[in-house]
């Protein structure tokens, strides 16, 4: 039998992502949003769906999505890139930046996909690690960025899965380290809303910096898979040239402009999940656990007595899911649950001082 053609290296190195489901009742490992999106805007977007003309192509440039996303960042719609989920805008980012004979510094521990999407797109990682507390360290910041000048370096705030938010400060000194070494900065923001600070105020139209956000998370909607970034000008026209032809579909423009007109909603949704993960914090902190401080809808911890893959274990027993990161590097047996709604937070919060009892 003749062999089988072969992937490309990188893929076939692969191990894939992967987050597993798991039938339970309290669902609490992926950091969505605990509800839908707000009722009127599912009626809205069902109306609007009835006038979509579906024998056309959707608006290419996605012009009308992209200027009212502009308007909520106070730049033109020329400064935003908008694809299918923030992963592809991140993979769009990679494919124009990164490639072959090109790096991208990432500083562990965080979001996995920014190393998965380098590998995948051929461009070699420059490892870096974050510091005492899982914060930044300009000097290892400094390290990683004179050796290997990166092609692009990422940065995530507050960061997946740990739930830190870099200072301002700090990323301000990476800015100025990747701008005279020739890179792109790219912060990684998708739980930017439930943080306290942005780094949208560092954003300038000659600024190597793009900024990510999703609107999976505070936006509910995580099933319309939309993402974006806000950048100069001239770094968003080049990802335009790498995006597919007519990549963002009809529906998803429209979901995305309705979704705007709730940003109120958005806003309430937002200070109750901030509100319940306070709680969260502030209740774990009492029990035998090393927890923390999180900007985002999640929080990291770790029990002291017993082993990260007993208690996630233990946990589900209880049908409470949370994610696993007990086997992640630098992340010996630590656990991550997001905020879900105060029921699901209750019955969270039982199972977990009922196994470390
Ligand atoms: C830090 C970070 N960036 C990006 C994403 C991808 O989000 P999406 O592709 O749904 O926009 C996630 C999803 O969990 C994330 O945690």
């Amino acid at each position: 039998m003749k062999s089988r053609p072969q992937p490309r290296n990188s893929v076939a190195l692969m191990q894939g992502y992967h987050s597993p489901q798991v039938e339970v009742e309290v669902r609490l490992n992926t950091n969505e949003s605990p509800e839908p999106p707000p009722e009127a805007f599912r009626a809205a977007l069902a109306q609007a769906i009835n006038t979509v003309d579906w024998h056309r192509y959707p608006d290419r440039s996605a012009e009308h999505l992209r200027s009212r996303i502009g308007e909520l960042h106070g730049v033109g719609a020329e400064q935003v890139f908008a694809a299918n989920g923030s992963n592809e805008v991140l993979q769009t980012l990679l494919l124009t930046y990164g490639g072959a004979g090109r790096s991208a510094a990432i500083f562990e521990p965080t979001y996995a996909l920014h190393a998965h999407l380098s590998r995948l797109t051929d461009t070699s990682v420059a490892l870096g690690e974050r510091g005492w507390g899982f914060c930044l360290d300009l000097t290892e910041v400094a390290r990683v960025l004179e050796q290997r000048k990166p092609d692009v370096t990422f940065l995530c705030s507050p960061n997946n899965p740990t739930g830190v938010t870099d200072t301002l400060a700090d990323v301000a000194g990476v800015l100025e380290m990747v701008t005279s070494s020739g890179g792109v900065l790219c912060v990684d923001e998708a739980y930017g809303e439930f943080s306290t600070q942005s780094t949208m105020s560092l954003l300038g139209a000659e600024v190597p910096l793009v900024v990510v956000r999703t609107y999976s998370k505070t936006w509910a909607m995580a099933g319309a898979r939309l993402g974006y970034l806000v950048g100069p000008a001239w770094l968003v026209s080049e990802l335009l040239k790498v995006a597919l032809p007519y990549h963002l579909d009809t529906v998803t423009q429209l979901a995305g402009i309705l979704a705007l007109d709730y940003s109120d909603e958005m806003a309430a949704r937002v200070s109750c999940l901030v509100a319940q993960r306070q709680r969260l914090e502030a209740e774990m902190a009492a029990m035998d656990l090393e927890v923390w401080p999180s900007g985002a809808n999640f929080v990291l911890f770790r029990a002291k007595e017993i082993a990260g893959a007993d208690l996630w274990n233990q946990l589900l027993e209880r049908s409470v899911l949370v994610r696993n990161c007990a086997v992640w590097p630098r992340l010996q047996n630590c656990l991550r649950v997001t905020v879900g709604t105060p029921t699901e937070n209750d019955r969270f919060l039982e199972a977990l001082s009922e196994v470390l009892k």
